[in-house]
């Protein structure tokens, strides 16, 4: 009865980019990671008559299920998790999921998408989770996605915040002294993070030693990233970008495609860039000024981006 009564819900996420440190955090090395506001995964909860059972939509995708008939599907485990979490039966509620992330772009889509969801549910419950439940709920879902995640997606996500992230640990978060601008290029080639993943555990289980030191190489780096942000020297960190790109490379998990757009944006005046996330495809991050956001976004495109986007990270 109270379920027909009640208005439809909506809760979002936002995307992600990793700053400096992926692949490395997977190895409990840190990671510097920033949330993209202005992409964002929206999901709206509707009532259903009762006795209709609960239904997730993804127009997207083309994806339309049953909670009760998709036991294994991705986004029926996060909607079990959420209502086991809130102690509530299937209700009778329709979920529709809708996304502005790339998918398999290296920008957090799949995190996100769990954590609008979740968040969705706990608002239709009238309670407000902590950054720290959606978190390890996301946590949950992205082991599904992705095998062996170090949580850095889903916790920067849940923080909608710039953090540094260690695996195992509580995020701590970004001091930024001043604000700055990224320009976020997709590749429009598809980076499934579990794969490259795999390709580096690969790696790293034939040359143990070699990757180790290129992880720790990145640590390095992610300490001096830190200690720019807080002093606000922005342009100081445009080499530190192209210096973790260049691990990425030796890592195995640039392309020719990626090092063209990175090489592209420094040639049309970005201070720095690499790409973000899993590799081997998705987005890459350029560090710019924001007089120079016109040209090198358009260079990018130049280069072959199928988009290009600008995004500030806010100072606190
Ligand atoms: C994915 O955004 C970042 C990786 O380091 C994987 C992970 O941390 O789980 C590639």
């Amino acid at each position: 009865m109270m379920a027909e009564t009640r208005l439809p819900v909506e809760a979002s996420a936002c995307g992600k980019v990793i700053l400096l440190g992926e692949h490395a955090v997977v190895y409990g090395r840190p990671a510097l990671a920033a949330p993209v506001c202005g992409l964002r995964a929206r999901a709206r909860a509707e009532p259903l008559p009762p006795g209709a059972g609960c239904w997730i939509e993804a127009p997207d995708t083309g994806e339309r299920l049953r909670l009760s008939e998709a036991p294994d599907h991705p986004l029926a485990r996060t909607v079990r998790l959420a209502l086991e979490h809130l102690g509530l039966p299937e209700p009778d509620l329709r979920l529709v999921l809708r996304s502005e992330l790339p998918v398999a772009g290296g920008l957090g889509s799949s995190a996100a998408a769990s954590a609008a969801l979740v968040r969705a549910l706990f608002r239709w419950a009238d309670r407000t989770p902590e950054p720290e439940i959606v978190s390890a709920l996301v946590y949950e879902i992205e082991k599904l996605h992705h095998g062996t995640p170090s949580g850095i997606d889903n916790t920067v996500i849940a923080y909608e915040r710039p953090i540094r992230f260690v695996r195992g640990r509580p995020p701590v978060l970004l001091r930024i002294a001043r604000p700055f601008t990224l320009v976020i290029a997709d590749s429009g080639v598809p980076s499934p993070t579990r794969e490259t993943v795999a390709a580096v555990r690969a790696g790293w289980e034939r040359e143990p030693a070699r990757y180790e030191a290129l992880f720790d190489a990145i640590a390095d780096l992610v300490q001096e990233a830190e200690a720019c942000l807080q002093a606000g020297a922005i342009e100081a960190l445009g080499p530190l970008l192209d210096a973790n790109h260049r691990i990425l490379q030796e890592l195995g998990v640039s392309s020719p495609l990626l090092d063209h757009l990175v090489e592209a944006a420094r040639m049309a005046g970005a201070l720095g860039a690499k790409l973000t996330g899993g590799g081997r495809g998705g987005n890459v991050i350029a560090l710019v000024r924001p007089e120079d956001v016109e040209v090198v976004t358009r260079a990018l495109r130049a280069a072959g981006a199928r988009g290009a986007f600008a995004t500030e990270v806010r100072a606190d």
